[in-house]
């Protein structure tokens, strides 16, 4: 198994102003301690905030990223930011295929697909999340659900460095429930192998993310799993305190 350095990202989805600036001081002080934990550290606030967290952030290990962007550079798309927007405000990742952007706005894979595509056009490392309904997972349609969304949803040339895939069952996210250390261990061994089956050596080195209900109490269980190379935190990355908690399972 390659050896992937893990990328701890925080999500904060809609929360978040300017004062939430005080978190990530908050964190990098902690980040510049003596613990120095061995992953990357992100956090992907409201496309509000970039400009102003990527600041508070400078000096400091903590890359900033977006949650979502459109698939074309530029025009008549009101209400939308584009990727080279994102990485013009300091962004260097941005999220997409969110499964609350899969369901409240019907992104398609092919339209994750093109929007992966924009950030690496821009320079970004895309996240691309992929995970099942409940609905799916009880009917023991949960491998299936994942291939079929990481070859509708990844672009061809897809490397390590700019493509990071991340596994958030859908029933897990927000909830308190997270699928068994065993679980997320066959979900992302499959992963592993569709992306050596179609990137080869790359495929071996992507980091592949758990998110869904991660908190600092379940983070040493869950990011020691097989081939789980790091988290995607929602609710629990919105206080440096307990985004604190989950990156320090790294230290
Ligand atoms: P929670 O950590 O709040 O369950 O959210 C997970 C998530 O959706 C991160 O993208």
């Amino acid at each position: 198994m390659a050896r992937v350095k893990a990328l701890v990202a925080g999500n904060w989805k809609m929360n978040g102003a300017k004062a939430s600036k005080k978190e990530v001081t908050a964190l990098a002080k902690k980040l510049a301690g003596k613990a120095k934990p061995a992953c990357d550290v992100l956090i992907c606030p409201p496309a509000t905030l970039i400009a102003t967290l990527k600041e508070s952030a400078k000096g400091s290990k903590i890359a900033i990223g977006g949650q979502d962007c459109h698939a074309k550079e530029s025009g008549a798309h009101t209400g939308d930011v584009s990727a080279e927007m994102l990485k013009d405000a300091g962004a260097a990742f941005v999220i997409v295929g969110h499964s609350e952007r899969r369901a409240d706005h019907g992104e398609t894979d092919a339209a994750v697909r093109a929007k992966a595509e924009a950030a690496h056009r821009a320079g970004l490392t895309a996240i691309v999340c992929v995970g099942e309904t409940e609905a799916e997972r009880d009917s023991g349609a949960t491998l299936k659900v994942i291939r079929g969304q990481l070859k509708g949803s990844l672009p061809d040339g897809a490397t390590a460095k700019t493509t990071v895939i991340a596994y958030e069952p859908v029933w897990a996210i927000g909830t308190g429930r997270t699928p068994t250390p065993d679980d997320v261990a066959k979900v992302h061994a499959a992963i592993r192998k569709a992306l050596e089956a179609r990137f080869g050596a790359e495929g071996t080195k992507m980091r592949i993310l758990y998110g869904g209900s991660v908190k600092p109490s379940n983070a040493a269980e869950l990011m020691t799993v097989p081939n789980v190379n790091g988290a995607l935190v929602g609710g629990a990355s919105l206080k440096a305190e307990d985004f604190w908690g989950i990156i320090s399972a790294y230290a």
